[in-house]
């Protein structure tokens, strides 16, 4: 419960809430799939206001599994999903590091590259060099992304022989919401535009580039966007409720490396003649400018920004999924030689109730290739686009990629030689029957005859 901590400070009967839905994280276990359901700490959010909250060690499955589902959404303090034009839901992650045992929690300010040696990240494959390093993490389009891995993959954690000697492995979970009930403007809230929070230097106190209208620089934890005059304060408790689904490791299952591309990614290739190696620089957000005239008639107003990055390890598609915000139209990874390796297109919202909210993107496309049917080639260049709607001007927009790659098909030769196996098996199996018919047979007959003989009665036959 000591997560809580920040519940008993507020009030009593939300410390009983919370115990309440902390109860339901029992252990569901259907033919070995399991799953169960968390709530994070709480937070609370009154009109305009914003968290962007870190919580360490949260409640989260253990051991040697292979994680195969992730979903989460914001909760009220009855566990009642909030709405996004209440609750602007605009990003959470999900962090695996290691521990050293018996180590107080560092103080770490949300530099996800943060590395010391008491609290080690344990970053996806690639490719953003110290950003971007979840193993899951979405926005408003959570409740109907699909993030299943599917049969016989698996994203394996809690290998024991992978955790450094004294050390943990923990997971920690990045929130950012913004209530944005009452607001004068909704969208440029969630948009982060710095004029409507007042704000001008980032959250280390350093002023912004005059240039920098909106983005995650404006809407730190604490800022406050601007809200309709005369609004009665609405203080509540709120907490992401996330359903975590595994199954026990073992070695049928094929391991699925993640990678996250960003088409805000800055990158120098390995430099030849100073030997420096490839740097990443993931800027994660952009922004949109809103269309002219002219780029009406040229190209229907469609801000379409490219990266070519270069693959490192290749191997089999599994899954794909893009992440874009509000203005977003559709994203796609092609291959090298311009092949569609996934495209993934935004549902919006349509009316008010949850999941369903107008104007927000409420929901990802996502690729399931056939295993096999989508392959990357080592050191292949991969070409990232992003497509926003610029008939209005966008700030902090993201353009992320997921994908989720095996190294190998479910294991066609392995499966070969199990049927062989069970062949070699059943032709022996009836050849030593037929050997033990036949010396059965042998043996009743000598025995028939020296019965005969002495006068005996066979019991047997
Ligand atoms: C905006 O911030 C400045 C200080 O940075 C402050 O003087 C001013 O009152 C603020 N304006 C509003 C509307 O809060
Ligand atoms: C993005 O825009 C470009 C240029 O208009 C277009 O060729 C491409 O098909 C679009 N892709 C998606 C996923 O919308």
């Amino acid at each position: 419960m000591a997560n809580y901590s920040q519940g008993w400070l507020l009030s009593i009967p939300m410390l009983l809430v919370a115990i309440s839905i902390q109860t339901q994280a029992l252990v569901r276990n259907e033919n070995g799939i399991k799953s169960a359901e968390f709530v994070s700490p709480m937070f609370v959010l009154e009109p305009g206001s914003v968290v962007d909250k870190f919580y360490y060690n949260i409640d989260f499955p253990r051991g040697h599994i292979a994680l195969k589902n992730f979903n989460a959404e914001v909760v009220d303090e009855a566990g009642n999903p909030v709405p996004l034009h209440e609750t602007y839901l605009h990003h959470w992650v999900v962090v695996r590091y290691y521990q050293h045992k018996g180590v107080e929690v560092p103080i770490y300010d949300g530099d996800l590259g943060f590395h010391q040696s008491d609290f080690i990240v344990v970053g996806n494959a690639g490719i953003c060099d110290n950003s971007l390093v979840q193993y899951f993490g979405l926005g408003s389009e959570t409740r109907k992304t699909a993030t299943h891995v599917p049969d016989p993959y698996g994203i394996e954690v809690g290998n024991p022989a992978e955790i450094p000697a004294g050390y943990e492995e923990r997971w920690l979970l990045n929130v950012h919401a913004i209530d944005t009930r009452g607001a004068e403007d909704k969208l440029g809230c969630t948009e982060c535009r710095c004029d409507l929070y007042n704000v001008t230097e980032d959250k280390h106190g350093r002023p912004l580039r005059p240039d920098y209208i909106g983005g995650l620089r404006c809407c730190y934890d604490q800022t406050q966007c601007k809200v309709k005059e005369g609004l009665e304060s609405a203080k509540r408790g709120l907490y992401m409720r996330y359903t975590v689904t595994w199954v026990d490791w073992d070695n049928s299952i094929l391991p699925v490396r993640i990678y996250i591309f960003d088409v805000t990614d800055m990158w120098k290739r390995l430099d030849q003649s100073t030997g420096q190696s490839t740097k990443h620089y993931c800027q994660v957000e952009y922004e949109i400018e809103s269309c002219t005239a002219t780029s009406l008639a040229n190209d229907g107003c469609i801000d379409s920004k490219r990266v070519s990055l270069s693959f490192p390890t290749g191997g089999n598609v599994i899954y794909g999924a893009a992440h874009q915000h509000t203005g977003g139209i559709g994203s796609t990874l092609y291959g090298e030689d311009g092949r569609v390796i996934c495209s993934s297109i935004p549902t919006y919202g349509e009316g008010k109730e949850v999941g369903n909210e107008a104007g927000y993107i409420v929901g990802m496309s996502t690729c399931y290739p056939q295993p096999g049917s989508v392959k990357i080639s080592d050191g292949e260049t991969l070409v990232l686009e992003s497509n926003y709607s610029s008939a209005q001007r966008h700030t902090g927009v993201m353009g992320l990629f997921y994908i989720l790659v095996a190294d190998a098909l479910p294991r066609p030769t392995l499966v070969k030689i199990h049927e062989e196996i069970t062949i070699a098996i059943a032709i022996w199996g009836v050849a030593l029957f037929g050997v033990a018919i036949a010396v059965a047979v042998f043996v009743t007959y000598r025995r028939r005859r020296s019965e005969s003989k002495d006068g005996y009665q066979s019991i047997v036959m």
